[in-house]
């Protein structure tokens, strides 16, 4: 049988399927990043006190970026196209979850409302991440250099994911209490499913790189339809609660503080 960390030994040992992982992951955290530095230069007045935290983040995620794009290059490799289909922050865009694209190229400065979006997709998208760069930590264990990159942006995760509930709690208690519950919840139902399909994408493409046989690919899909029918049972609730962190004002720093090379 097989294991997720001998799956992920297996795209760490090939070139070809290692450039594309690192490529598709680059790409999301560069395409957060520049939503997320639009976002910070449009907050309104009555959010202001975001602003730099926004801007943090976004320099967070693109930092994340020239990271995977780094481990790429110290391999000798270039990035790779990434296929539409394993695009999840282009995916959850399209499928309305998030501000989207057009709102934050207009000119227009955003409200309060759009804040709200903002987080609670940064909310449900953070946990997710945050637990993605717990179990690569796992996976990349005996490997310095990957371990070393994935170190710095799990705990940067952590850190995103401990403000959005901060900040989320914050604007609750302001009064926004059902519309953060409601656009909660909608969020991630429909984040559960666009995982599920974009993991199945990433998992075809890796898999024939990798010259999986049908079973392994078909033992690996029914895997993530599990995940996906624990979550839609109930696990998504975990992407929705509210508490308050133990790290308070976590992006309340001066910013990406190294750089990575
Ligand atoms: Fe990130
Ligand atoms: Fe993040």
């Amino acid at each position: 049988m097989f294991s997720a960390r001998k799956i992920f030994a297996e795209i760490f040992d090939n070139d070809e399927a290692f450039r594309l992982f690192c490529s598709i992951a680059a790409s999301g955290e560069a395409q957060g990043g520049w939503e997320n530095g639009l976002i910070a230069a449009r907050v309104p007045g009555s959010q202001a006190d975001l602003a730099p935290k926004i801007a943090r983040h976004g320099a967070d995620e693109d930092k994340h970026g020239r990271i995977f794009t780094a481990l790429l290059r110290k391999r000798g490799l270039e990035p790779a196209d990434v296929p539409a289909d394993t695009d999840y922050t282009m995916v959850l865009e399209a499928a309305g979850i998030g501000l989207a694209h057009a709102r934050l190229r207009g000119r227009q400065e955003l409200t309060e409302r759009d804040i709200i979006t903002y987080l609670v997709h940064s909310r449900v998208t953070e946990q997710r991440a945050s637990e993605q760069m717990r179990a690569l930590r796992k996976y990349a264990r005996g490997r310095p250099d990957i371990a070393r990159a994935i170190r710095i942006i799990s705990d940067d995760e952590d850190n995103h994911l401990a403000y959005c509930h901060e900040e989320l709690l914050r604007l609750a208690a302001a009064g926004h209490a059902r519309i953060i519950r409601r656009m909660l919840r909608e969020a991630a139902l429909t984040e559960i499913v666009i995982y599920r399909d974009v993991s199945t994408a990433v998992m075809a493409h890796l898999g024939r790189i990798l010259g999986w046989p049908n079973w392994k690919a078909a033992t690996l899909a029914a895997g993530i339809r599990g995940v996906y029918a624990y979550e839609r049972l109930g696990g998504w609730r975990r992407m929705t609660s509210l508490r308050l962190p133990a790290r308070r004002n976590a992006l309340g720093g001066p910013g990406p503080r190294r750089v990575y090379a």
